[in-house]
This record gives structure tokens, sequence and C-alpha cells, in this order.
């Protein structure tokens, strides 16, 4: 007759109890408050739902070339501008995210794209698919 085995279990207790670090938590509060700061017309920046309203504080950079308010393009320049004002909300902002991936290229909207946030690209979208 064999013993049975007795295995003795090797508990392995990582007893880390006198580490303690205290986080940044102070830093991720001012992070958070810069961050709504940075929002211009005060609403909450929460979750990218698209703001018409505070896209125009953001559309001077888009005007030139787009030509709106109007798309009436007072600009009818050496580039061939697609008419955004009118254009699908969706479709505005998948086009902005493909140029900042690179999905997408183009020299000026790429660079723009890029430093567009979600919120941005939300509010932008907004504001021109109103935008008749
Ligand atoms: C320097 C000129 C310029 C500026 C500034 C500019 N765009 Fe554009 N945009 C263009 C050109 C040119 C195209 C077409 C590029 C292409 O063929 O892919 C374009 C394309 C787009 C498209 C895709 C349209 C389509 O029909 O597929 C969107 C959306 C767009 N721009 C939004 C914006 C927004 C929003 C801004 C401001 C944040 C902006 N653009 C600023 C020149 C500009």
């Amino acid at each position: 007759m064999k013993s049975s085995k007795t295995m003795s279990p090797n508990q392995m207790r990582s007893g880390s109890a006198s580490v303690t670090r205290r986080l940044p938590q102070i830093f991720a509060g001012v992070a958070l408050a810069v961050s709504c700061a940075f929002a211009p017309t005060g609403f909450a920046a929460d979750a990218p739902v698209g703001n018409a309203q505070a896209a125009k504080a953001k559309v001077s950079m888009c005007i030139g070339c787009h030509g709106i308010p109007g798309y009436r393009s007072s600009f009818p320049e050496v580039y061939s501008v697609p008419m955004i004002a009118g254009q699908n909300d969706a479709y505005i902002q998948s086009a902005l995210r493909a140029y900042a991936s690179g999905e997408r290229t183009h020299p000026t909207m790429d660079a723009i794209a890029k430093s567009l946030s979600d919120q941005d690209i939300a509010d932008l979208a907004a504001y021109y698919s109103k935008l008749k």
C-alpha cells in the first residue's frame, strides 16, 4: 500500500504590506480642470456629443478653405474644396478621423484633423451638418 501523497500547497502571498505610495490624485484633478477650462463655452465636455455652438469657436480654421458660412464659396481657389456644409454628420466625423489616422491623406486636412480632439470633431460635424 502506498501512502497518498501529501502535497503541501505553496501559498505564496505577496506581502507588500508597507509599500505606501500616494497616487498623484492631485495631478489628475489638475489635468481635469485644465481640460475643462479648455472648453470655451463651459459645456461639460464629457462625451463627444456634437455641440454646434461650441464649434463656432473652432471653424475659424476651416472657413478659409471650406468657404463656409453657407458654403457659397468665398473661396474658389486653386483647391477644389469639397462642400461640407449640410454634409452628413457621421460622414464628416469619419472623414476627419480618416485624415487623422492617415487612412485618407491631404496635406492640410491631415494636419488639421490631427490637431482636433474627438470633441472638436463632434462639434464641427454637428455644426457643418446643420449648416445649409
Ligand atoms: C487649407 C485648406 C483647408 C482647411 C483649412 C480645411 N480644409 Fe477640409 N478639406 C480641404 C480640401 C482641399 C479637402 C479635400 C481633400 C481631399 O481630396 O481629400 C478637404 C476635405 C475635408 C473633408 C472631407 C470632405 C469630403 O467630402 O470628403 C472634411 C469633412 C473637411 N475637410 C473638414 C474640415 C474642417 C472641419 C476644417 C476645419 C477644422 C477643415 N476641413 C479645414 C481643405 C481645407
